[in-house]
């Protein structure tokens, strides 16, 4: 009872309501019993005076006859001084006081006639008349007073007893309420909140065949289908995840093969610095600072070799997105470099435009670094030979497609003089497998996975093209808060 204190609200109000509709109910039935036996006390007291009137109407006017009417007098006095009625002997002119003409005509007709007096203060009388040989009237009348006394301590008993069966029974009902309705609702809440709260888990356990044990299965095998559906879409999410993974990882490799001459390329002049200094030490005619130069030199060049290599195998290694503050400037030098063999084997100019601002940006480097690669690639890959690629990075005010505003956004952008992209191909342009490229030139992957990639970083990628003068390829990203610098 205790614990479901706090989620009774609903049985007090069933508990008011029920005790108000007691409460008047009783109400009704007493004041109907009340009624009725006041009716009834009026019929007997009235019967009583009757019978009064008629003995002590016989008696006097028997004594009168043996005694006179002096006797008669004293007799109506002691009785007076014995009874609880008292009585009284009128004369005709008397009598017109205290009769209306209506009620003499009746008594008149009748021989006898009964009346109330209205209360005055709070007590009436009750009278009854009756006409006597000779043509007085003899009036006997009892005072209404124990009678209202009567009725008046059969109200206040009445109302104490309603009070403590209202008390009874609202404690019962509360006690029941608690019990039937309280609790289950109580722990009904508690699962709502539980399932609220994202805890699937939780069971209700109601015992019993009414309505609320019904609803309490009812949400427990709603729970359970919730819970499946849950793991369900955790299953096919964390496979979707992996595909994307898969893809990524395949694209990834796809752009290694393309950066791999560069790379070779990078390697060529270290190596043969290396093999040079080498040769000369083992020829035995250098003295000894000269052997200590040259193995300096070495390993130098063996480091850069070494940097070079890391590179590539950061780049082709899958890992999880780990964002980082970003100096985006660095990015896009370090990305046109690697690319700068395998543009410059096309005859293709890649260019980064000067001035390279500074902008705080907080994305995964090597995700990035792979969707600008991609742009990149393709770029080269549009334009003939002599014309140029070029990438810039800069502050831009955009709205994203999804929602918001304008804002600011750190933009790099690869901007070709190339084909240009078909108005047809927009809109599949960053579909899986999407290419116009032969195959084993194209996959097709490249501008998806650009795209997955930025927009989990939190931006967007958007493209300009004109047939037959070139793309320009933007990714957003959203600037970190910090100092942005020309
Ligand atoms: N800079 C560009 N200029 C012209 N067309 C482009 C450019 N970038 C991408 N495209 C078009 O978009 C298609 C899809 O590109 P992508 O997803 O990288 O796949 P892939 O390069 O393997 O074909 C390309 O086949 C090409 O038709
Ligand atoms: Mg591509």
């Amino acid at each position: 009872v205790i614990d479901c204190l706090p989620i009774m609200r609903l049985t007090w109000k069933l508990v008011a309501v029920f005790a108000l509709g007691m409460l008047l109910l009783s109400i009704a039935f007493d004041a109907h019993d009340i009624r009725r036996d006041m009716v009834a006390e009026q019929t007997l007291l009235n019967r009583t005076l009757q019978q009064t009137a008629r003995g002590v109407g016989a008696a006097i006017e028997d004594l009168e006859r043996i005694a006179g009417r002096d006797a008669a007098a004293r007799f109506i006095a002691e009785r007076n001084a014995r009874g609880q009625s008292s009585i009284r002997r009128l004369s005709p002119p008397e009598l017109t006081q205290v009769l209306s003409a209506a009620e003499s005509a009746r008594l008149e007709r009748d021989g006898t006639l009964d009346r109330m007096t209205t209360p005055e203060k709070d007590t009436g009388r009750m009278l009854t008349y009756l006409r006597l040989q000779g043509g007085d009237v003899l009036e006997v009348s009892q005072s209404l007073e124990r009678m209202h006394a009567q009725i008046r301590d059969g109200i206040t008993a009445i109302i104490w007893q309603s009070l403590l069966l209202l008390v009874l029974a609202a404690m019962c009902m509360l006690i029941m309420g608690a019990l039937v309705v309280g609790r289950p609702v109580g722990q009904l809440i508690a699962f709502a909140r539980r399932v609220g709260e994202g805890d699937l888990t939780h069971r209700i356990s109601l015992r019993g065949r009414d309505e609320l044990a019904e609803l309490a299965q009812a949400l427990n095998a709603m729970s359970q289908r919730l819970a499946d559906a849950r793991a369900q879409l955790t299953r096919e999410t964390n496979e979707r995840i992996r595909t994307v993974e898969q893809l990524r990882h395949a694209d990834r490799l796809k752009t290694v093969g393309q950066l791999a001459a560069g790379i070779a390329h990078e390697l060529g002049t270290p190596l043969n610095v290396v093999s040079g200094h080498a040769k000369m030490i083992t020829t035995g005619e250098s003295n000894a600072q000269e052997i200590n130069e040259s193995a300096h030199i070495i390993l130098d060049q063996t480091a850069h070799i070494t940097a070079v290599i890391r590179q590539l195998l950061d780049f082709a290694r899958p890992n999880k997105p780990v964002p980082s503050d970003l100096e985006l400037a660095d990015l896009a030098r370090h990305t046109t470099h690697l690319l700068g063999h395998f543009a410059s084997e096309r005859r293709v100019k890649l260019v980064l435009a000067e001035p390279l601002p500074s902008i705080p940006t907080r994305v995964d480097a090597g995700q990035i670094r792979q969707a600008l690669t991609n742009l990149i690639v393709n770029a080269v890959q549009a334009v003939e030979p002599g014309k140029s690629v070029t990438v810039q990075l800069r502050v831009v005010q955009a709205a994203a497609p999804s929602a918001g505003g304008q804002r600011d956004w750190a933009c790099l952008a690869v901007q070709d003089e190339g084909t240009g992209i078909a108005p047809d191909d927009l809109p599949r342009l960053f579909d899986p497998f999407f290419t116009t490229k032969p195959v084993g030139e194209g996959s097709g992957l490249g501008l998806s996975v650009a795209r997955g990639i930025v927009e989990e970083n939190g931006g967007f990628i958007d493209v300009q093209s004109t047939p037959g003068r070139g793309s320009c390829f933007a990714i957003h990203l959203p600037i970190a808060p910090g100092e942005v610098s020309a």
